[in-house]
């Protein structure tokens, strides 16, 4: 029987050179490695096989089995990998990827928001919320905002058909938090679209984001007020930033006062750029809230406190030098990718 084993093996070992495809070898594979295959017929063979003969015969069976099994398998990986290569002949693996789609970025608005909130939160501020569409005792008549004022004109406000309206400002969430909060001091900062009917313009639309601030407490001071805001400039344009207050008026603040910040650019003459507005809440402010309260925790003889409402889409054009406010909502990720 030996010689027989070696013969197929030699025999099988040279079909297998022939092969070249799967089905030519799964055929070599059923035709001696198969239940009716030709070594399987050799194995059984084993039976007749004298005892002294059995271990010998029966290691050569093991070795051929191996062989033909392991140059079978030699064979498809061979077969496999050929074809690989075949598949990607002509192309260079190496390359980089061609990318699909652009990597995403965040949106500079947002950017300047989250740092304008991370800046203030380091002081203490808490955030707080209120709606877009508000009444106008929260928008208005709250914040010491008669009636006859020119801001409720229909033509700067959208109204809706139940006389609520898209906040112009949000200062509203002044009023919301001083109506809900439980303790002083009051310490919160709201980020926030407001609403207002002007004509579209490279410095002007029709929503835009402000940044609210409020602090309420006792003693409170127009030095507390200054020291915030002008850290806080420092801490968003740099240390040389040159802050101003320029006296104004609001209904809800008094004193009232616009900032500006000095703007160097290269080459140019510098100029003052009006950023937010300010000022110590008006104890009539205080009054309307005690009023819905039915309390008086926001005494307006004990309690002093400042607010402030930035605007962030000017922040933001300051700070990355961006001349069109329009870009900002015009989503063109060629403008986008800048920040990415
Ligand atoms: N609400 C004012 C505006 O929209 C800004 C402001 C907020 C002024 C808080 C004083 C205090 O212009």
């Amino acid at each position: 029987m030996l010689p027989q084993l070696d013969q197929l093996k030699s025999e099988a070992l040279a079909a297998l050179e022939n092969l070249s495809d799967e089905t030519s070898l799964e055929n070599f594979r059923v035709a001696y490695l198969g239940k009716k295959g030709s070594l399987t017929a050799l194995s059984a063979g084993m039976r007749d096989v004298p005892p002294d003969q059995k271990k010998e015969v029966g290691a050569k069976l093991n070795e051929v089995r191996e062989a033909i099994t392991s140059g079978l398998t030699a064979r498809q990986l061979a077969l496999q990998s050929a074809k690989d290569a075949a598949a990607v002949q002509g192309i260079d693996v190496t390359l980089p990827g061609r990318p699909g789609f652009g990597t995403g970025s965040i949106h500079p608005l947002t950017t300047i928001r989250d740092l304008a909130v991370r800046t203030l939160r380091r002081m203490g501020f808490v955030l707080a919320d209120g709606p877009e569409i508000e009444t106008e005792w929260h928008c208005f008549d709250a914040l010491n905002t008669p009636a006859d004022h020119p801001a409720r004109n229909e033509s700067d406000t959208f109204y809706l058909a139940d006389g609520r309206l898209l906040r112009t400002h949000t200062s509203s969430v002044q009023i919301r938090t001083m109506e809900t909060v439980k303790q002083l001091p009051v310490r919160i900062i709201a980020p926030g679209a407001a609403y207002r009917r002007d004509e579209i313009d490279a410095t002007h639309l029709s929503v835009f984001n402000q940044l609210e601030g409020l602090f309420v407490s006792e003693n409170v001071s127009l030095g507390d007020l200054k020291g915030t805001l002008e850290f806080f400039f420092r801490e968003i344009f740099g240390p040389q930033t040159v802050v101003r207050f320029r006296p104004h008026f609001f209904p809800f603040t008094e004193p009232s006062f616009e900032i500006d910040v000095k703007l160097e650019a290269k080459g140019k003459e510098s100029r003052w750029i009006e950023i937010a507005g300010c000022g110590m809440v008006d104890p009539a402010v205080f009054a309307a809230v005690s009023k819905t309260r039915g309390d008086n925790l926001f005494d307006p003889e004990k309690v002093t406190g400042f607010a402030f409402g930035l605007g962030l889409d000017r922040l933001a054009m300051i700070l990355h030098g961006i001349t069109d406010i329009r870009h900002l909502i015009e989503n063109d990720v060629r403008f986008l990718g800048q920040f990415a």
